[in-house]
């Protein structure tokens, strides 16, 4: 073999290596029937190897101060990705003051969390890894344990061509979590009751309710004060706390509604265990307080009886659809 043929080569080799490092599968996410285009952002394509990379990140204890807790701990798979308790349990038994939202479908969350205080599920994940009570850790600290299991070290190279790190982390359990999605409800077949239908008409009509939870994900993400704690000794300021801004003292972003039947307990307090007693909550016009938003007031006007409640939760009972509800994967 020449000189010239075995440089050839070597080169070939180098290169093929280099490619190696990112020749990812780019993943064609099926999106649900009924649900919007999902948004799949340029930095942070959504490929088959990074997903499995998050999930398992998602499932992980490392992610933790002292090992115990892992996303998956307050956002329960089999329970839209939200918590079965009213406030969350994190490291050490600590108890935060918020119910954890549901997963699915925050790939359309237009801010993240309760008070919108980041801007995407990228910008996410990071928040309650350094959260002393949820999972108390360093990122900096979780990224070099990751680091050290050699299986992630490869997978980390392999998908991002570089080592765990604050920025890679979160990436990969972003590109996961867009990946939950729920949608081909009853109500996206057209394979509804006449109540739900009923609870339909007064949904997008007399009761107002989608002028916030607006379809097809039913929520504007906007912030409004439902008067939801407002009697607590120290109410949570919600959306005030990020915004500066007065109006929005107890406010709190739109939760969407799909699967709503399935993410009890409701509320940011998490105060409200059914979804009957929620309906009944917002078809009354919440709790009046100072900062209660007008629509409320308009709500509460519309005088909705028992049987408007009813209707309304069987149409929201009719959003209930699939979604992947992911076992814990085997962990490096
Ligand atoms: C100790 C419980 C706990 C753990 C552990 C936890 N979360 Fe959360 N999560 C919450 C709570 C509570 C909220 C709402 C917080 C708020 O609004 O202030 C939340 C909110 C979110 C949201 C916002 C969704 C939306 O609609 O805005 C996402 C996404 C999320 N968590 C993902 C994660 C990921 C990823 C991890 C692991 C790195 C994680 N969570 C770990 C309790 C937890
Ligand atoms: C002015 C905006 C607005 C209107 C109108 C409105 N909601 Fe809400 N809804 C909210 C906000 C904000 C929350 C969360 C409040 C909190 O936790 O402080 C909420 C919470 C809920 C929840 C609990 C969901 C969860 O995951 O915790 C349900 C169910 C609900 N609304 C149903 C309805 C129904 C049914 C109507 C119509 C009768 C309605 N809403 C009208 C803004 C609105």
């Amino acid at each position: 073999m020449s000189r010239r043929t075995i440089g050839f080569i070597v080169t070939l080799c180098v290169l093929t290596a280099g490619m190696a490092a990112f020749a990812q599968t780019p993943l064609q996410v099926k999106v649900p029937k009924g649900l919007p285009a999902l948004p799949n952002p340029d930095d942070n394509p959504i490929t088959v190897e990074k997903v499995e990379l998050g999930k398992m990140l998602f499932f992980d204890t490392r992610l933790s101060g002292d090992n115990t807790v892992s996303c998956s701990t307050c956002h329960v798979p089999d329970h839209g990705y939200a918590e079965p308790r009213s406030t969350s349990k994190g490291i050490g038994g600590q108890l935060g003051g918020r119910n954890a939202n549901p997963v699915i479908n925050s790939a359309y969350a237009t801010s993240m969390f309760w008070d919108g205080r980041a801007e995407h599920l990228e910008a996410q994940a990071g928040g309650p890894v350094e959260n002393p009570i949820e999972m108390g850790a360093e990122m900096t600290v979780v990224a070099k344990n990751i680091n050290q299991v050699p299986e992630y070290k490869k997978r980390f190279q392999a998908v991002f061509g570089a080592p765990a790190s604050k920025e890679t982390i979160t990436k990969a359990i972003a590109a996961f979590e867009r990946t939950l999605l729920a949608g081909d409800s009853p109500y996206d077949r057209g394979e509804m009751s006449d109540l739900a239908k009923q609870g339909e008409t007064l949904f997008k009509g007399k009761a107002l309710c989608a002028s916030c939870h607006t379809p097809p994900v039913f929520s504007n993400w906007g912030f409004y004060n439902a008067g939801v704690g407002s009697d607590a000794e120290k109410p949570d300021e919600g959306r005030m706390a990020i915004s500066g801004i007065a109006a929005d003292k107890g406010a709190f972003r739109v939760p969407h509604l799909r699967n709503a039947a399935q993410t009890g307990p409701y509320m940011h307090d998490g105060s409200i265990e059914t979804l009957e007693e929620a309906v009944a909550f917002m078809a009354g016009g919440g709790k009046d307080n100072a900062n209660l938003h007008p629509l409320f007031r308009a709500v509460k006007a519309q005088n909705l009886s028992a049987d408007d409640v009813k209707a309304l939760v069987a149409f929201l009972e009719s959003l209930t659809g699939d979604y992947p509800v992911i076992k814990a994967p085997k962990l490096p």
